[in-house]
This record gives C-alpha cells, sequence and structure tokens, in this order.
C-alpha cells in the first residue's frame, strides 16, 4: 500500500496535458531542424554513411581521383568503355557545365568501376602519389610488369614499370591503364597480371574493359571537355577509340623463342640479306600506309607471318612481303591506290569471288596479297599457275586478329599464329627450308581444278 493514497485525479491530467505538450513542442523542434537541415545539405546527407551509395559515390570518387590526377598532373583521359558509349558529339559540346546543378550522369554508370587511360610517356612517376592517394582516403595497388620496349633478343631481361593502377574507395574503383608509346608510333597497354602476393579480392578484375590482354591503340587526339561538372579529357573521336578497344589484343613476339632459333640457325648478315630486309621493310611500311589510307585490314601471311613468329623479323632468301586480307574488305580502288604510291601491278589471279591474288613490284621486293575466303570452319586464299590455269586451295583453320609489332609497324597478325603456322607450313616450320615450292610443299595445299581456257584472259593477268 502507497502511504500517501491515490493521486489526486487533478494532477493526473495536468501531467498528461503537459506531457503532450512538450512531446509535441519536442517533435515541432525536430521537424523545424530537419528543414533546415535539408535545405542546407541535401536530402542525402540525413542518410548518414549510407548516402555514399550507387551514383553519389562513383561521382565522389570520381572527384577525388581528378583532383589527386590534377595535384600529380597525371596526363589521364576517359577510356572508359561504359561511359564513352553513352556520349554523342551533341552532348558534348553542350557543356553540361552550363546546368546549376550536375547530374552524374556519364561518369556513373551502373557498374563499379570506372576506367582512364594515362600516357605513360608525359608522366613523371612519383613515389609520393600513394601516400597522397592514402589521405584522401583511397587505396592504391599498383600492377608492374616488364617494359617490352627495352625486350628484345639481346636483352630478355628488360626493367618493370607500372602498366595498371587500381584506386579502391568504398568497394568501388577508379582504373587507370597505362599506354606507353612503343616504336612503331602506337600507344601499348600491358596485361593486367596479378602477382601471388597481390590481393585477388581488391577488384572484379575479371569485369574489368582491359588488362585480360596487353592492347594496342593509335595515339587518340584528346579533348577537354566537362562531363557531370568535372573537366576531364576524353579522345576526340570516341567512337573510334571505342572501336579500336574491341580489337585491340596485342601479341608481344616471341622473343625467347627467337633468340633461341638464332643460336641455332645463326642470321644471315651478309649486305645481301641486310639490303632485301632493308627493302622489305620499306615495302611493308608503305603497304601498310596505302592499306590503312583505305581502311582495309590486313594482316602478316605465309613467310612474313612465319617470320615474325619464329625470328621476329624478315626471313632473308623469302623474296617478297606476304599480306592477307579478308575478301569481304576488298575495294576496286586497291591497285590503283598502289601504283599511286609507286608499286605497279605485277600480276592478278583469280577473280573476286574465287581465288583472287594481286602482287606489286617493289624496289627488287614482290608484294604479294592473298585474298582469304570464308567457308564454314575453315578459311583458304587461292593459288594460281600461271602456265597451266592450274588452281590451288590453302586451307586455315578460323583465325581472328591480334595486333603485334614488327620492323616498327603495328601491325595485324592472326591471333592463333602457331595454327595458322603449322597449317602453312607443318610440325617443321622451325627448321629453316630454302628450297619451298609453293605448289606442292604446304602441307594446307589442294588441287583445285583448272580455269576454263576462256576466263584465263581475265583471271591470269602477267605484266
Ligand atoms: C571517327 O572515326 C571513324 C573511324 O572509326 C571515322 O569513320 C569517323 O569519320 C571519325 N569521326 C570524326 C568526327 O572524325
Amino acid at each position: 500500500m502507497h502511504p500517501g493514497g491515490p493521486m489526486p485525479r487533478i494532477n493526473k491530467t495536468v501531467v498528461l496535458a503537459l506531457l503532450i505538450a512538450t512531446s509535441s513542442i519536442f517533435l515541432l523542434f525536430q521537424l523545424y531542424y530537419y528543414r533546415q537541415y535539408v535545405s542546407k545539405n541535401g536530402l542525402h546527407a540525413l542518410t548518414g554513411k549510407g548516402y555514399l551509395a550507387g551514383k553519389e559515390a562513383q561521382w565522389h570518387l570520381v572527384k577525388r581521383f581528378l583532383s589527386l590526377a590534377h595535384k600529380f598532373s597525371l596526363p589521364v583521359f576517359l577510356a572508359d568503355k561504359a561511359s564513352l558509349s553513352l556520349l554523342s558529339q551533341d552532348t558534348v559540346l553542350l557543356k553540361d557545365s552550363q546546368l546549376k546543378e550536375p547530374h552524374c550522369t556519364f561518369l556513373c554508370t551502373n557498374r563499379d568501376f570506372i576506367t582512364f587511360g594515362l600516357l605513360g610517356n608525359l608522366w613523371k612517376y612519383d613515389a609520393s602519389l600513394l601516400e597522397a592517394a592514402e589521405e584522401r582516403g583511397l587505396e592504391l595497388l599498383e600492377i608492374r610488369g616488364k617494359d617490352p620496349r627495352l625486350v628484345s633478343m639481346d636483352d630478355l631481361m628488360g626493367s618493370e614499370i607500372p602498366l595498371h593502377l587500381l584506386f579502391r574507395f568504398n568497394s568501388r574503383l577508379v582504373h587507370v591503364v597505362v599506354l606507353y608509346e612503343r616504336s612503331g608510333n602506337y600507344l601499348w597497354h600491358g596485361p593486367l597480371r596479378l602477382k601471388a602476393s597481390m590481393d585477388r579480392t581488391f577488384a572484379p578484375f575479371r569485369k574489368l574493359d582491359f588488362g585480360r590482354y596487353a592492347g594496342a591503340y593509335d595515339r587518340p587526339e584528346l579533348i577537354l571537355t566537362t562531363l557531370d561538372g568535372l573537366d576531364v579529357r576524353i579522345p576526340k573521336n570516341f567512337s573510334r577509340f571505342l572501336k579500336e578497344n574491341s580489337n585491340s589484343h596485342f601479341l608481344e613476339c616471341r622473343y625467347r623463342e627467337a633468340a633461341a632459333f638464332y643460336q641455332l640457325y645463326p642470321d644471315d648478315t651478309s649486305p645481301e640479306a641486310m639490303d632485301f630486309r632493308m627493302k622489305a621493310k620499306s615495302l611493308l611500311h608503305l603497304a601498310a600506309r596505302v592499306l590503312t589510307d583505305l581502311q582495309v585490314p590486313f594482316w602478316l601471311s605465309s613467310g612474313t607471318c612465319l617470320g615474325w613468329f619464329r625470328q621476329c623479323n624478315i626471313i632473308p632468301y623469302s623474296k617478297d612481303v606476304d599480306l592477307g586480307i579478308w575478301i569481304k574488305d576488298y575495294r576496286h580502288d586497291i591497285t590503283q591506290a598502289f601504283q599511286k604510291a609507286g608499286l605497279p601491278l605485277k600480276h592478278k589471279f583469280g577473280k573476286i569471288e574465287d581465288s583472287l591474288e594481286l602482287s606489286f613490284q617493289g624496289l627488287d621486293v614482290k608484294l604479294d596479297i592473298f585474298f582469304f575466303y570464308e567457308d564454314g570452319d575453315i578459311v583458304w586464299n587461292g593459288g594460281t599457275q600461271a602456265k597451266s590455269g592450274k588452281k590451288f586451295k590453302y586451307v586455315f583453320p578460323r583465325f581472328s586478329l591480334c595486333w603485334t609489332e614488327l620492323l616498327e609497324l603495328k601491325v595485324r597478325v592472326p591471333c592463333e599464329t602457331l595454327d595458322y603456322v603449322m597449317a602453312n607450313y607443318g610440325p617443321d616450320w622451325n627448321v629453316p627450308v630454302k628450297a619451298w615450292d609453293w605448289k606442292s610443299s604446304p602441307p594446307n595445299v589442294q588441287e583445285n581444278g583448272v580455269w576454263p581456257i576462256k576466263e584465263w584472259d581475265d583471271v591470269i593477268q602477267v605484266f
């Protein structure tokens, strides 16, 4: 029993009223401050740490990264596939800096990473970058690899250079791909290979746009623009850059194997061999210029491909330069373009529908262009014997095209080079053979009938 007995009824009502009044005032205050806070800091601020979700977090990271890039004068440009795909010339011209409150449209995609390219030759490496990144709350993972510009058959070691930089913040990533200029006047980036000691969970490595393979690009012209309120450099012709990106796979020459080959079969350094190589090199450069101007993709074929694959050079006794072109890329003005460049047509065998082959006469060196036809799981090119009208067919397994460098030129080769070379030269491709007969030596040659005599004037043209 309470000694004072029950509380008087009137007191209870007053207490209740007081309680209601104070909580109402409290609520009003809360509402007032809520409104003040929102108008000052934006709605996001209220949700605390959670505001760094989605696009905002990405924007925040890009801002931090770009301020770091600015401080260290990193020559970076936007190289992100998803972001560049969102752009159209119009949006670039209409600088969205004119908007009062920019939104994160281009730099925030629904991926949790964004990619920048860094021009390695214009970059002065500064070790304090790591510290500065940490100060900004960014974790940095640097991936190094061999410098291919220093690797050659004489020096297989090479030194290590930074290939990829990964800046991480809140499980989001800025992937910086370092692009180095190589002797063929193109940009190269290395593959992204993790060392055993590295954290495999640092980034979604498999999803990244760059790094699965080494890649090669023409140097893009860059322009400064404003995207989502931030100043960024982008490739001026970003659709070209995107197109290059989808076919950028680069193969390094097999310097180690080539050095071993030359141990067994010392190189011919006679003046005649050197002279031939010099002429073949300038013919290759000239042919590349003509075909690139026509936008006709081509690759090293036959002996020229074998020379690159086996010995990273032209085979001095091969006597010609061989290129392959898909027949779908044939253009009627090819012959005229070569003639204009000082390479007259030497012979034309076959026709567009069947076994087309063109030869142009360079300075002591012949340029052979073989057109390739696709047929199910195989591809083939044709051959014609001028004096008998006999047709031949050279069959290869299907292949895709990769970039490589030969004699200071960025050129394509079949990515599946070993299969290609094996088809053409058999399992002993690694042994030099000087007596090679195109009608009988290749293991992939098939007899393919004879041209009808009435077609000879058209399909066998020798000049
Ligand atoms: C961009 O490059 C493509 C080749 O991929 C070319 O066809 C096009 O004309 C270029 N655009 C501009 C604006 O230069």
